[in-house]
């Protein structure tokens, strides 16, 4: 990594801030500290030495995933945090977050931490993979930015604010007509997974294969009724000018309980309830019971405190929408768009815990219902320009779903390009997805290959990286012959297996070392012949 052997003063303090010079001069230095600021003048390659957070031409460093060793979504927040601990604060910011540049908060990771850098993005929670860690620690780099803001007097008015086109972000939701669910098991399977239709008349919405589809989901009643039953109040009591059943039912998320709620508690209650709360508010977990406290089971665990419901209701995060690939071609369906969403539904104790939008679309919403949702332009996951570009789509599970998507966008256009599906789930006979449209698009010559990878029907894990290794050879020949290569579903995982996979692939058959191989892979992706939308 470079650094500067020189460091001249850095002027960070406008000459007009009311400052004397001993007081400027210190001002410069802490902020430069606190940003990391050094300026460039003699170069030398240390290894392990933080990289300059400012360059004098051209303003504080922002995060990038250029030269960001934690973006990786297997890494665990810890050791994030550890390799950016000498960077400056955005960059920090970003190691924060999840890194999977899933969009749920309606950024990549990087944008989202220089938005936070930058004063333009208020919202700290928004980051849904990193749950109430990421929440925590963004919140602490978040109070070390205004420390270091507030040594310096605001010199520029912010932004004005853009308004967003309708339908197009999570501000400014449409809304669109549920039609049907259709589950895509067999009735043995583990897993429920759908296929959900929507119809787009009149709602405004447009989208192209590739983008996602942004629902904002409602509660569960029954789970709504037992908290107010636990609060002890009638649900028509008045909240925020509405009953507080309409409000826990779609304003706030009454999953994994905030800090703020046992804040709440810690404040109404006293001995040990209190010392209790306190600690979880903290983040402690003096009951090794932390990470399982939705809620619910904090009015349970807390059953002699009743909080104000409206103390309650300010005290709860707000209902985060959630994002789907889409699995449908508008210029196969037109005014019709489709999900492949797989429920998420577990046991802790002797309640089932039911993810919220997965189980909305899977077994609550009806048919006519109206949605709130919006799209989310994909941005760098698309069908290659050229129409006769080979392409590789590996999409396990509901990672299947775009390439449903891209399949059929290549047939409604009539697309010379050949295609190979790899796709793979737990058993052949229950959890073949679209099983019937696929061998269709084989038999007409759509889908050029289709492998196939079944985890539970042998003796031993076999996943749809193990089917790529089989067929290397060949994959080696059609990326040499120019294909594109995707990758749909798990980040924490599979996405990760399947790029080893892929290096593995191109040393063993391109002839390559593995140094190479890396480097070739980090080449494809790039150019955009290697894309992800993994979450
Ligand atoms: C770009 C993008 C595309 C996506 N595409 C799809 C798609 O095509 N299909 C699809 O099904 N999903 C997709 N997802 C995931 C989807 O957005 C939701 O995250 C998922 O449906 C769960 O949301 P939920 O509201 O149902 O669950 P939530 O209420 O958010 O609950 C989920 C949470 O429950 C916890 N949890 C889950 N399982 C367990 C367990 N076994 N034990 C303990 N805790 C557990 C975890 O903390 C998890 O984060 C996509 C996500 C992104 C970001
Ligand atoms: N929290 C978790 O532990 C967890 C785990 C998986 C998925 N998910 C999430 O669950 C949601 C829906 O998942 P889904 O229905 O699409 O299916 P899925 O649970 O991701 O499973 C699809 C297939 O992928 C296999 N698989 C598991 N690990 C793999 C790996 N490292 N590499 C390649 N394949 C692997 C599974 O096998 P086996 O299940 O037989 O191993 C299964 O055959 C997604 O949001 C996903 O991220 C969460």
């Amino acid at each position: 990594m470079t650094v500067h052997a020189v460091m001249p003063a850095v002027d960070l303090v406008p000459e007009s801030a009311p400052f004397s010079t001993e007081q400027r001069a210190w001002l410069n230095g802490f902020l430069a500290a606190a940003l990391g600021a050094i300026a460039r003048t003699d170069a030398v390659d240390l290894p392990g030495v933080a990289a300059p957070a400012l360059d004098a031409a051209s303003g504080p460093v922002l995060a990038t995933n250029d030269d960001a060793p934690w973006h990786d979504p297997s890494l665990a927040a810890e050791e994030r945090m550890t390799l950016a601990k000498d960077r400056p604060l955005a960059p920090r910011l970003m190691a924060a977050m999840a890194q999977r540049d899933c969009g749920q908060c309606g950024y990549s990771c990087a944008d989202y931490a220089n938005r936070i850098f930058r004063k333009e993005e208020a919202r700290l929670n928004l980051c849904a993979p990193g749950g109430k860690e990421t929440f925590r620690l963004v919140k602490r780099l978040a109070e070390e930015l205004d420390e270091a803001a507030a040594a310096v007097p605001a010199d520029a008015a912010p932004a004005p604010a853009v308004a967003p086109s309708p339908g197009t972000c999570r501000e400014s939701p449409l809304e669109v007509t549920f039609v049907s669910r259709r589950r895509l098991n067999a009735e043995r399977s583990e897993k429920h997974t759908h296929h959900i239709e929507f119809d787009l008349a009149d709602s405004g919405l447009d989208y192209a294969v590739g983008d996602s589809f942004g629902i904002l989901p409602r509660n569960h009643l029954g789970h709504v009724d037992q908290i107010i039953a636990m609060l002890g109040v009638s649900h028509a009591t008045e909240i925020r000018g509405r009953s507080l059943r309409e409000v826990l039912t779609d304003e706030v998320s009454l999953g994994i309980a905030p800090d703020r709620l046992f804040e709440l508690f810690s404040y109404l209650s006293g001995g040990a309830t209190r010392e209790k709360a306190r600690a979880l508010a903290r983040g402690g977990d003096p009951d090794g019971d932390a990470a399982n406290l939705d809620v619910l089971a904090v009015l349970q665990k807390f059953s002699g405190v009743r909080p104000h419901p409206e103390a309650f209701v300010d005290a709860l995060e707000p209902l985060q929408p959630r994002l789907y690939s889409i699995s449908s071609s508008p210029k196969a369906v037109p005014g019709r768009l489709s999900l492949t969403v797989d429920a998420v539904r577990y046991l802790i104790g002797k309640r089932y815990r039911l993810g919220v939008a997965s189980t909305y679309l899977g077994e609550r919403a009806l048919p006519g219902e109206r949605i709130k949702s919006y799209v989310q332009k994909a941005h760098g996951f698309a069908l290659p320009p050229d129409p006769a570009t080979p392409i590789i789509m590996i999409g396990p599970g509901t990672g299947v779903a775009p390439f449903r998507a891209f399949l059929q966008e290549r047939e409604a256009t009539s697309a010379r390009g050949p295609n190979w599906l790899f796709f793979g789930h737990q058993r052949q006979a229950t959890d073949f997805f679209y099983a019937d449209e696929l061998r269709a698009m084989q038999r007409s010559g759509l889908l050029t290959r289709l492998s196939l990878a079944w985890s539970r029907d042998g003796d031993r894990k076999y996943y749809v990286q193990d089917r790529m290794r089989e067929v290397g050879a060949e994959l080696w020949r059609w990326l040499d012959d120019g294909a594109h290569i995707y990758v749909c579903g798990d980040a924490k995982r599979m996405a990760k297996d399947v790029e080893a996979a892929l290096v593995d692939t191109v040393a063993t058959h391109g002839g390559r070392s593995s140094e190479d191989a890396v480097a070739l892979v980090r080449g494809l992706k790039k150019a955009g012949r290697y894309q992800a939308d993994v979450y």
